[in-house]
Parts: structure tokens; sequence; C-alpha cells
């Protein structure tokens, strides 16, 4: 049988981290690096996993236990393998990436005409089965791609339409440790429920004005709501003093606005900067410690290659 294989990207978390944990909305975009995922029968009856760049195949290996689960279908004599753009530990979604591109990659594998919500379902299924926690808007980018409104734990998905979104992105140099992080969160919203649900309100509410801004493509007032909504991030105390040095730096440079992207404690800093100014803010945020990843915003979602 020939070979299927499936790709998907990666995500930057625009507005709304944390909030969106607890039923609020976020902006998401999924980014140009891709993580593919190939599909044969193996040639001795049985399975197989070859899976470069992927640190985790907890993920593989609850995908194939939902698409068992739904399908019916036993998947015992398969390889798998994987082949990943992810440059390193970023933070740019490759957990939801591999899962969404493996169930997909099943689901043609035995011939199911499998919709964007099934498929949805079936991947934050699987990647709650691995780490508990999570909201599900980075599956939600792997499968639709280029940017979304995703509301109510994924009751509301839809995309944004926008033009080019001017976007630099720093690495902290640190990888975020994503549980922990919303189970301090988590911890918090337990012991002070009135303030915490009061900076998820007005983050929601920033994100809402950012959903109106990108449409339009006001780009400097997305810019002035990255700023704010960094403010409640860390008054949630989930910033860096190494994400705040590259932020600052950014600003500094003739960013717009500037804010962490995903948990916080570390991963990536995003900076919404004029056209003419993305040279000094990159060697900013270059200086300053950061790494500059040239990825491109809004690519398409989960697709069967060639
Ligand atoms: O750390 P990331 O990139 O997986 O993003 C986490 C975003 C949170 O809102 C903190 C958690 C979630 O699942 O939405």
């Amino acid at each position: 049988m020939n070979s299927i294989t499936v790709s998907a990207p990666g995500k930057l978390l625009l507005m709304g981290d944390h909030a969106v944990v607890y039923k609020n909305p976020c902006l998401v975009t999924a980014v140009s690096e891709r993580l593919s995922v190939s599909v044969t029968e193996s040639s001795d009856g049985a399975s197989h996993f070859l899976t470069p760049g992927v640190s985790d195949t907890r993920f593989i290996e609850a995908a194939l236990a939902v698409a068992k689960k739904h399908w019916r279908q036993s998947f015992d004599a398969l390889s798998i393998t994987t082949q990943s753009m992810f440059s390193g530990n970023y933070g740019l979604g490759s957990s939801a990436a591999v899962t969404v591109a493996t169930l997909f990659a099943l689901g043609e594998y035995c011939r199911k005409q499998i919709g964007k919500k099934e498929l949805f379902s079936m991947a934050y299924e699987a990647i709650l089965s691995v780490q508990r926690v999570g909201s599900g808007f980075d599956a939600a980018s792997a499968i639709w791609g280029g940017t979304l409104w995703y509301d109510r734990l994924g009751k509301t998905i839809t995309t944004v339409p926008h033009t080019p979104m001017p976007l630099v992105v720093g690495f902290s140099g640190v990888k975020a440790d994503t549980p922990t992080i919303v189970a301090e969160v988590a911890k918090k919203y337990e012991e002070q429920r009135e303030k915490v649900s009061r900076i998820f309100a007005a983050i929601a509410k920033l994100t809402t004005d950012a959903k109106a801004k990108t449409e339009e493509g006001d780009w400097e007032r997305v810019g002035k709501l990255m700023d704010f909504n960094q403010e409640y991030l860390r008054d949630l105390g989930v910033s860096s003093e190494r994400l705040e040095s590259l932020i600052v730096a950014a600003k500094g440079a003739g960013a717009w606005g500037a804010k962490l992207s995903g948990a916080g404690g570390g991963d990536c800093m995003i900076a919404m900067v004029p056209p003419e100014k993305q040279p000094d803010v990159s060697r900013a945020i270059e200086q300053a410690g950061g790494k500059v990843i040239h990825i491109t915003p809004q690519a398409v979602g989960v697709r069967r290659e060639p």
C-alpha cells in the first residue's frame, strides 16, 4: 500500500493566553513551521515508529488510541514516521501538530471522510488524555490554519481574515513548562477567584477588541492591545525576567507593542512592528539575548501532501 503523508502547522497565541483555559476567547495564528506524519502498512505485520523531531511520542500513541476507539479499527501493523521543520523547543505547538497530523493520516489511511469538527474533538480528546489540561486552541489552529477566533473551549471556532501581519518573534532561550504554569494559575484562581476572574474578563475584552482591529489591519492598535494583555499576564505572574527584557528591547527599538505567547515562563515573545522597523527590532531582541525566529503567520491548516 502507498504511503500517506499529512502535514500540520505550528501556532502562536496572539491574545488571550491562560484566559482561554477558562472558556474565554483567544486569537491564534498558524505558522509556517510544519510537522508531517507518514503512515503505511508495515511489511512484517508489526507496528513501527520512527519519529525524529518528536520529543514526546505519547501524542502519537494517544492519537492511535482515539482513532481505534472512534473508528473501531485495529491499526496494528502500521509504520508511522515523522518529519519536523520545528526547529528546537520554541513552544510552537509541535504536540498538537503531531496529534492532528497523525489522526488525519489515519483517517486517510482507512478512507474516512473526516470533517474539521470531528477531527478537532478527536485531537482534543487525545491531547487531554496525555497532558490533562489545555484549552484545545492549538489543535484547532493545526486543523483550520490561518488566524482563528477560538472561544468557549472550541464551541466557537471562526477564521479571522486579515492582511499580512507584521509580526516579529523572539525565542527566550528557555522551554516553558506549560502544564506546571497552567496548574499554578489554577491554584491562584482557587485562592483569589475574584481577582483572577477580573483579569480573565479584562483579557477577554482586549482579545475581542484585537479581533476587530486585526480584521481592519490596524496593527498599531493590535500592538497596543498586546501591551495591555501583557500587563495582565504579568499580574497573573506568568511572565519572566527574560521575556520582559526581550519585550522592553523590542518596544525600545520601535515595536508598537509586545507580549509573551503561550503559557509564559519561557518560549517566545511576539511583537507587532512597523515593517520599516523590523530590522532594528530584530537586532534589539538578539542583543537582549533572544533568538529571532523567522516564521510566517496565517499558514494553511492540516493537509495531505503529495
Ligand atoms: O505553552 P503553549 O504554547 O502550549 O500555550 C499554552 C496556552 C495556555 O493558554 C496557557 C494553555 C492552553 O491550553 O490554552
